[in-house]
């Protein structure tokens, strides 16, 4: 697989498998057979209640856990520092590991207004050993800018919303600013938004031999986002990796950035400074 390469000079593999509802013993199975087929990456949250399913995994894994890249989000209920500082500790125990290889803010909640505690937590945290990449997800430019200038460390990455239906470019374009790679989460629309299924993707994955979520995948990585991708079925999970023998044009680019519907095809309620996250 491809690699990005992250401002703290960690890489991380050009596509993530996400978690959500990936849990208990068939979870374990999903997660086994997604690392068997080349995923290293593993997106969680203590709020996808499957650490559990993670560790097991991991120990059921052939692959040495120095290859894998665990992955996870704080919660809302801990934006206290000390609160924080505990539960990431928490939860490595939960897991069964001694660090995260990256970690992120799961969402800012900016009417409570703690990411910022929050944010030095986990530099506090990177610097003794239990994170090695710090980011956040769901952060807006002003989001970012508070915690750049209090803290004067950047996140490495920031996971926000991103699909055809809402490509939230601008936001791509304030992070590539500072030097932050995005990630995409949904990049599929999970099952709320039926994306898979627009003739504007049927065509152009039609004209290279192949499905329209993995143009998706594509337009992700040709324009330097990581998508973040949950797949249960083995071939699905084989369909998002066997993505890196075709190169989309710029007009099919184009095309799927047409597809955008703006503040109407973001998932409902997830607008950051409106989502409240609590748990
Ligand atoms: N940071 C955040 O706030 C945030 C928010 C939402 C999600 N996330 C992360 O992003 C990950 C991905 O998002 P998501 O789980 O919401 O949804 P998604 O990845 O957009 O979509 C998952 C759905 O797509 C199907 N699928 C997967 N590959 C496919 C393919 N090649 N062709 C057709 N269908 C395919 C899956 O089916 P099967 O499972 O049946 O294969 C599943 O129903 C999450 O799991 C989570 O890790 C983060």
């Amino acid at each position: 697989m491809d690699a990005f390469l992250l401002n703290d000079g960690h890489t991380l593999p050009a596509i993530g498998f996400g978690t959500v509802g990936v849990q208990g013993a068939k979870g374990v199975i999903d997660l086994t057979t997604a690392i068997d087929k080349g995923y290293r990456l593993i997106d969680t949250s203590t709020n996808y209640n499957n650490e559990g399913m993670v560790g097991e995994a991991i120990r059921h894994s052939s692959v040495p856990r120095e290859e894998l890249i665990i992955s996870s989000k704080l919660p809302g209920l801990a934006h206290d520092y000390d609160k924080a500082f505990k539960l990431i500790q928490e939860q490595l125990y939960r897991i069964g590991i001694d660090y995260f290889d990256k970690y992120l803010i799961h969402w800012p909640n900016p009417k409570v207004g703690k990411y910022d505690q929050a944010w030095q937590a986990l530099v506090d945290a990177q610097k003794l050993g239990l994170i090695k990449t710090i980011g956040v997800s769901n952060f807006l430019e002003e989001h970012l800018d508070r915690i750049i200038d209090k803290t004067g460390v950047t996140p490495a990455t920031n996971q926000i919303e991103r699909h055809p239906y809402f490509n939230n470019n601008e936001l791509v374009q304030v992070n590539n600013d500072r030097g932050i790679l995005t990630e995409a989460w949904s990049p599929f629309g999970r099952n709320i938004v039926d994306i898979l299924a627009d003739n504007t993707l049927k065509k152009i994955a039609e004209k290279y031999d192949k499905t329209p979520g993995q143009v998706v995948l594509r337009w992700n990585l040709q324009n330097n986002v990581l998508p973040i991708v949950k797949a249960s079925s083995p071939k699905h999970q084989q369909e998002n990796v066997d993505v890196f023998d075709f190169e989309l044009t710029e007009e099919d680019i184009q095309a799927i950035d047409a597809m955008d519907k703006g503040e109407d095809g973001r998932v409902e309620g997830q607008h950051p400074n409106e989502y409240e996250e609590f748990v």
